[in-house]
């Protein structure tokens, strides 16, 4: 398990996810997602959903943010911070949370929403019976 961020830390995650968010592509949906994902040395490297026309193509803020840091050459992260515009807190889907525990493993997953409403939770919770490397 990776140690917590400070709340001030947290804090300013979330107002760049809420800056992110406010990049997505989201003409189908309309619902705008943003991303911020932190490395254990402090940078933050941010994501937002790109959708397509093609609708499966969709790509989710969470994988955006994961794959934008990847490629960066970055690794070793330890929170990452959810913000839409839900009054229920929107959590990583399905595959997001797959993703999330390849590269980052247990990390913090903090959801929150415009209006200031937030949960975190680890992604062990979210992802109970993960399926990774060493079941291969
Ligand atoms: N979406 C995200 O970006 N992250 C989530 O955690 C849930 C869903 C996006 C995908 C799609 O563009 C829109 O939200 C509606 O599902």
């Amino acid at each position: 398990m990776t140690r917590k961020p400070t709340r001030a830390t947290l804090a300013a995650m979330v107002a760049l996810a809420r800056a992110a968010r406010e990049l997505a592509h989201a003409p189908y949906s309309g619902f705008k997602v943003g991303a911020a994902l932190k490395t254990h040395q402090g940078e933050i490297v941010t994501g937002c959903n790109i959708e397509n026309a093609s609708f499966g193509l969709t790509l989710c803020a969470e994988r955006v943010a994961v794959f934008k840091a990847v490629s960066e050459g970055l690794s070793g992260f330890d929170a990452i911070a959810v913000v839409a515009d839900s009054k229920r807190l929107t959590a990583p889907c399905g595959p997001c949370r797959q993703i999330l525990w390849e590269f980052c493993g247990d990390i913090l997953v903090h959801m929150s929403n415009t209006k200031g409403r937030k949960r975190a939770m680890r992604l062990r919770e979210l992802l109970p019976l993960p399926f990774d490397g060493r079941s291969l």
